[in-house]
């Protein structure tokens, strides 16, 4: 007996060396949070990150627009950002759409997805994919409200989106086919795949103030259909962070008087969700005010939001979208309010070790990306101030993650 148990533990601690030769060599493990933390690999995750919602649509439209994929993230990676969001959707009758018609896919245009995750693991930088546009853009919400439409459901309005059986269940169908997609390049199901960080519910949800219930009913119930196919990844809103009629005291901290349905506290507090996200645009948002009063603007919102992420939700944040139109071709305006964006998050990140974890600027591209531009865009090897700029927040942010102990 004695001596079996004995040979039983040697052979235990080869299999538990093993496992942590295995593990420590893993480039690929899942985030997860842990109170207020994200953690990878056994220490906090804390980064700076970048949206290219461009990703799959370039990727599809010609094999030899993939090198654009590929050099932004080999540019991002050697900038030291960790994690690029972006997206998965494009409905109806767009070029390059995802899903022309609903629950039918363009095989191409998922076989862009396919490469730009497989691309990412390649340099290791996580993803943050969205699963459906609340705006008219690449069809969104309202292609889905039409499609019920033309199947001759009944619809009042758009927020209907939020409600309706038929079609939630265009939507549940979606998040299904893209949760369970087998990559054809790696072979791994996306739910199976950790270069995937987390997914989004839509990208910056509102409604009507009338359907703010229906909203967080909705996020309710996708967050947990979500989870019911894929608890292996984060989840998220996708949402920009405004307060509505619950939080009464927090309403001030809105721009102007936005009335948009969603309720920053509440909606995070359910159980599914997983962190928190904000976005912030003062040059948009603020459009009428002068440059003091968008600054002024701009830390109260960022404050507030930390404040209530880690003491009423209990969740980690982030600044999912942020920037700033060009003018002309001149980005000092952009490069001082980046300057900012990144003094206020590396200060939160330090004070809650890594609770705001880390902000996306909007957006990064390649060179050749002109049809794409929308004045936000920065394409790094073309701007070396703002490189700078992007690269000296990677290096302080990531120098705030520190080891955790082991979970019981
Ligand atoms: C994971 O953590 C271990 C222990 O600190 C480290 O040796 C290893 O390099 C890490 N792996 C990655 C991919 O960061
Ligand atoms: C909000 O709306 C009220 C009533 O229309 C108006 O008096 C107030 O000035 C608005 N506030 C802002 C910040 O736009
Ligand atoms: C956030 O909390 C800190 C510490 O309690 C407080 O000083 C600050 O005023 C709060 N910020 C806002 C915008 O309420």
């Amino acid at each position: 007996m004695a001596s079996i148990r004995k040979i039983n533990c040697v052979w235990g601690l080869i299999f538990l060396s093993l496992i942590f030769v295995g593990e420590s060599q893993n480039s690929n493990q899942f985030v997860e949070t842990r109170n207020t933390q994200f953690v990878l690999n056994g220490s906090t995750f804390v980064f700076n990150g970048f949206n290219a919602y461009w990703m799959m649509m370039v990727a599809a439209s010609d094999k030899s627009q993939r090198s654009k994929v590929s050099n932004v993230l080999a540019q991002a990676s050697a900038a030291g950002l960790k994690v690029c969001r972006t997206i998965a959707f494009g409905e109806g009758n767009i070029p390059l759409a995802l899903q022309p018609s609903p629950g039918v896919y363009n095989e191409n245009v998922f076989e862009g997805l396919d490469f730009v995750v497989s691309e990412a693991g390649k340099y290791n930088i996580k993803l943050m994919i969205s699963l459906v546009n609340n705006f008219k853009e690449l069809g969104g919400k309202l292609q889905y409200v039409q499609w019920a439409r033309d199947a001759g459901v009944k619809i009042k309005n758009p927020d209907d989106f939020y409600t309706n059986a038929v079609i939630r269940g265009y939507y549940k169908n979606h998040v299904k086919k893209v949760l369970t997609r087998v990559n054809t390049i790696t072979k791994i199901a996306y739910k199976d795949d950790p270069i995937i960080m987390a997914w989004q519910l839509m990208n910056e949800p509102r409604s009507a103030p009338q359907y703010a219930k229906s909203l967080h009913k909705w996020i309710e119930e996708m967050a947990a259909y979500v989870k019911s196919i894929d608890n292996k990844h984060l989840l998220s809103i996708g949402m920009e962070g405004f307060y509505g009629e619950e939080t009464p005291d927090r309403k001030q901290y809105n721009p102007g008087n936005y009335t948009s349905g969603t309720e920053f506290v509440k909606n995070h507090l359910v159980k599914e969700i997983d962190f928190a996200t904000m976005h912030v645009y003062p040059d948009r948002w603020l459009s009428t005010k002068i440059e003091t009063e968008r600054t002024r603007f701009l830390q109260r919102w960022i404050d507030i939001h930390f404040n209530d992420s880690m003491t009423i939700v209990k969740k980690p944040l982030i600044l999912g979208e942020f920037g700033r139109v060009i003018v002309g071709n001149d980005v000092k305006y952009r490069d001082s309010f980046l300057t900012e964006v990144y003094s206020y998050i590396y200060a939160h990140a330090k004070n809650s070790r890594g609770g705001m974890a880390g902000s996306l600027v909007w957006q990064l591209m390649s060179e050749g990306m002109e049809s794409y531009s929308d004045g936000y865009q920065i394409v790094l090897s073309q701007n070396p101030s703002t490189t700078k700029i992007m690269r000296d927040e990677s290096t302080r942010m990531v120098a705030l993650e520190q080891r955790v102990a082991k979970p019981n």
